[in-house]
């Protein structure tokens, strides 16, 4: 069994601490893949948590920091609805940071949560296809976690984990009050040269100690399956969820 690269765990204040933060990592590795390739390819989690760190890149402390039109936004996920459904990842993000931003649209490739799921799937592939010339690799790839150890839509024991070739799958989850979703597979998020957790509040507590300190068992915990070639991901957690981590408070 290889072994697993030690996660890189940054444990902050509060919320807004983890909001900065997330904020800063994106201005620095923008700046840089912008220097490099004139690109900064980025897939956006949804939920709740990430909000605040968008709602701080659109604010006048980022002004004229990034350089915005070779920002190219992805997502991570979506949930199958139209973009202008309060349930949209996409819609949360439009109006968090990319209308204030003013984002032309030929740089936000949003996954199309309006078609029939698996065409949905279909569709975003060929466009990370299209736009990277093959597989994707993201600059930078922000993830959140679920109470059950999910990350983006891979849900535990979803059929989706086992995607070994395309980079977008159709997921259905019967619990979900949203039950169809659309998911980057483990092939296209671990490809990412950076992958990001933002993880707070008490909630969080107990799985992100099973994710990071318990047993390996990504069917169950499908964020321990996030192993990015370039180097362990890194976790972004306020203290309510670092509280009953041992190794790494
Ligand atoms: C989604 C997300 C999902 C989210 C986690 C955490 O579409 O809901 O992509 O993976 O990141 O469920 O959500 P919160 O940030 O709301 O706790």
């Amino acid at each position: 069994m290889p072994s697993v690269a030690q996660p890189h765990v940054v444990v902050l204040d509060g919320p807004d601490e983890v909001a900065a933060r997330a904020a800063h990592e994106f201005e620095v590795r923008a700046r840089a893949a912008i220097a490099q390739r004139n690109c900064f390819a980025v897939a956006l989690s949804g939920g709740k948590t990430p909000t605040r760190s968008f709602e701080l890149l659109a604010s006048p402390r980022f002004a004229g920091k990034i350089e915005w039109p070779r920002v190219h936004f992805f997502w991570g996920d979506e949930r199958c609805v139209p973009p202008d459904d309060p349930a949209s990842n996409y819609g949360q993000a439009r109006t968090s940071l990319l209308a204030p931003i003013h984002a032309q649209d030929k740089s936000v490739h949003r996954m199309r949560g309006e078609l029939e799921p698996h065409e949905g799937a279909r569709d975003y592939t060929g466009l990370l296809s299209r736009f990277f010339g093959g597989g994707p690799i993201f600059d930078l790839v922000y993830l959140g976690l679920g109470p059950d150890g999910h990350t983006a839509s891979l849900f535990p024991h979803s059929q989706s984990l086992e995607e070994a070739v395309s980079a977008c799958v159709a997921t259905h989850v019967p619990a979900n009050a949203i039950p169809w979703r659309l998911t980057l597979t483990y092939p296209a998020l671990n490809a990412a040269r950076a992958v990001l957790f933002l993880v707070t509040g008490a909630d969080k507590s107990d799985v992100l100690h099973r994710v990071l300190e318990g047993p390996r068992d990504p069917a169950s915990l499908p964020a321990q399956g996030i192993a990015p070639a370039e180097g362990p991901p890194t976790w972004l957690v306020d203290r309510a969820a670092a509280a009953r981590l041992q190794a790494h408070a």
